[in-house]
């Protein structure tokens, strides 16, 4: 159920590492983008454990709950829209797990119990909106690698902008986050370290090899070029870790 929420978040961090980019250069000048989301002048208190986690299963929730009609999307693709969806349930034990060891890897939230650290306030909507024009802009370095699957590659981001915006309008007026008055401390440095531990153990191109696989059986027949390229390269990772 955390799938699209883990997809675009490891997307969201996989594209800091575009350095230079088109979008880098409009906006600011190399800042991050989480910096970018910060209302200048304007401090709120770090959350509690206890908050941040009721906050984040309230998200989730909320993400799982947007998938189902989101997932129409790729009504475009494949007529079995079903099994495609159940490519990616069979992974989610994996991604549980990863986004829990993310959670508490990454230090964001207050174990004291003086709940008085105060931290620069981000605006939450901005976080999504900047990190949707980062994914975009990212796109355009590899059109011609993905050209024989635009289609689906279009559908994806349509499902997951559907995601989005279902998110952002339950989260309207306000976040959970806004009548707890308080945030989660999210910083890329922290960030980016957690994902590299959380990650370590997981064979990332063996995995995309069976979703690969998987979703050619649930009729993204175009797919099936890729995936003998995936295999190739989960071999050899296996080999140089051995
Ligand atoms: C937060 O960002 C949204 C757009 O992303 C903007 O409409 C809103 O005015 C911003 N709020 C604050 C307090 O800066």
């Amino acid at each position: 159920m955390n799938l699209i929420l883990s997809i675009i978040f490891l997307t969201f961090l996989a594209t800091q590492h575009t350095h230079g980019d088109v979008f880098d250069k409009l906006t600011s000048q190399g800042r991050h983008l989480l910096d970018q989301a910060n209302i200048p002048g304007t401090l709120i208190r770090q959350c509690s454990c206890v908050e941040q986690e009721e906050c984040f299963e309230i998200m989730k929730s909320q993400v799982h709950s947007c998938i189902a009609p989101c997932w129409k999307g790729f009504n475009k693709v494949t007529d079995r829209p079903d099994d495609l969806k159940k490519c990616f349930d069979s992974k989610n034990d994996m991604l549980v797990s990863l986004l829990d060891c993310f959670e508490d890897n990454i230090h964001s939230c207050d174990d004291s119990h003086a709940q008085s650290i105060m931290i620069p306030k981000k605006n939450i909507s901005e976080v999504f909106r900047l990190g949707v024009l980062k994914v975009e802009s990212s796109k355009k370095g590899s059109i011609n690698l993905i050209a024989p699957i635009q289609h689906i590659v279009d559908a994806a981001g349509e499902v997951a902008l559907c995601v989005k915006n279902c998110f952002i309008e339950k989260n309207t007026p306000s976040f959970c986050f806004d009548d707890k008055n308080c945030q989660p401390k999210l910083e890329e440095s922290d960030a980016k370290k957690s994902l590299r531990k959380c990650t370590k153990g997981i064979n990332w191109k063996s995995e995309a090899g069976e979703i690969c696989e998987c979703s050619v059986k649930a009729g993204l027949e175009d797919l099936s070029q890729y995936c003998p390229m995936f295999k190739l390269m989960a071999s050899r990772a296996i080999r140089r870790r051995n």
